[in-house]
């Protein structure tokens, strides 16, 4: 019997969990007789590049990675087949769509399904590849939990927990110095990693993107958490926060393919706006950066991870494509990828959660109260 062969890719920032998808596809096509599996490196870059970057997958070459960081593909947020950089005559770098000839190349390569695993932006990039015919399926992934199909995505337990232990340290050197301590998050658009681990890790003041800030109000705050000179404050901020009537603070990249703001800054921008309100405690800024996204993953990112895994080459091996695995509690489901990348997972200000942070006193700087 003629093997078929499904290709296995990582696309987008890296988060832990990667691995163990990896290793649950390998796993669960282990048991068909007529599937074999290969890993292309660096998202689809592998089968872009001249030459082929491909690798083979068998049981022996995935054994223990659940409990391993990153991902042995290898990856990357630049790029893709809809937009291959390319090095102009005149030094500048314009795009070219090189999908069309990817196609034809997984057809010469023998491949007759692929799963991307990977966030917003490469499940974009699997939803265009499926509607040019490609047998497809997305697996969903990010430390920032905005995708708005599944209940989560793995890697965002492991960032929550670095964030939360992160805190615990903080409020230590914090309370023995009677200091302010921002500490910034990862999370884009999402508040998510931040609303978490400030309710876990017990902060006094939490700023998301989704709710912009108003300056007094978390100065206000911070007195509140001082008796004249005694005292320390706790503040978890999203990378994608903004004040009232402001923007967010990242920087443009140079880096070749990049397609991002790089956010980032909006901690120091908020310690400085607190010395102009007049906030005199000590205040010190702590950025966690990609530390959120490094090490092993926490047993329910290993758990979803190989929940998706297992159910992805299930709906490769049922000719199941241009699907998303996708986590309902407490099931694994399969959406069609237009769903998908419909909209984004954010924290509703008017939600359950924040609700709770409020009920435990955590103040969001938000200058008109929600409705209860
Ligand atoms: O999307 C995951 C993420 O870690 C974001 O939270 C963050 O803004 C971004 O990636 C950082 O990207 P890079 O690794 O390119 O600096």
């Amino acid at each position: 019997m003629a093997l078929k062969r499904v290709m296995v890719l990582t696309g987008g920032g890296d988060c832990p969990g990667l691995n163990a998808v990896i290793r649950g596809i390998v796993k669960r096509a282990s048991q068909e007789k007529d599937w074999e599996v290969i890993g292309c490196i660096e998202s689809f870059n592998g089968v872009l590049r001249e030459p082929t970057e491909i690798v083979e997958l068998n049981e022996k070459a995935v054994e223990g990675l659940q409990i391993q960081g990153g991902t042995i593909l290898g990856t990357t947020n630049k790029g893709g087949p809809f937009a291959w950089p390319v090095r102009q005559q005149d030094g500048t770098w314009t795009t070219v769509d090189r999908s069309d000839e990817m196609i034809r190349k997984l057809q010469y390569l023998g491949v007759d399904a692929v799963i991307n695993i990977g966030g917003d932006g490469s499940q974009r990039i699997s939803l265009g590849l499926a509607q040019k015919g490609l047998n497809i399926v997305g697996v969903p992934k990010t430390i920032d939990n905005d995708l708005s199909s599944t209940d989560y995505t793995f890697g965002f337990q492991t960032a929550v927990q670095i964030c939360t232990e992160a805190i615990d340290k903080l409020v230590t050197t914090a309370a023995s110095h009677n200091r302010v301590f921002i500490m910034e998050v990862m999370g884009r658009d999402a508040g998510w990693i931040a609303l978490h681990s400030a309710i876990a890790g017990g902060a006094d003041i939490c700023i998301i993107p989704e709710i912009p800030y108003d300056i007094n109000k978390i100065k206000e705050k911070i007195e509140q958490r001082y008796n004249k000179r005694h005292g320390y404050c706790i503040i978890v901020v999203a990378e994608g926060a903004k004040p009232k009537g402001g923007t967010t603070v990242g920087t443009e990249s140079s880096e070749v393919g990049y397609q991002h703001i790089r956010l980032g800054g909006i901690g120091h921008q908020l310690a400085a706006e607190l010395k102009a309100a007049g906030v005199e405690h000590d205040i010190r800024c702590t950025i966690l950066g990609h530390l959120q996204r490094g090490g092993t993953p926490v047993a329910f990112d290993r758990i979803l991870a190989s929940q998706f895994g297992v159910r992805a080459m299930e709906e490769v091996i049922r000719g199941n494509y241009g699907q998303m695995v996708a986590y309902r509690h407490p099931d694994i489901v399969a959406v069609p990828l237009e769903e998908a990348v419909r909209a984004q997972n954010l924290v509703d200000p008017n939600g359950s959660l924040v609700h709770t942070a409020k009920g435990l006193g955590i103040e969001f700087g938000q200058d008109t109260p929600v409705s209860k």
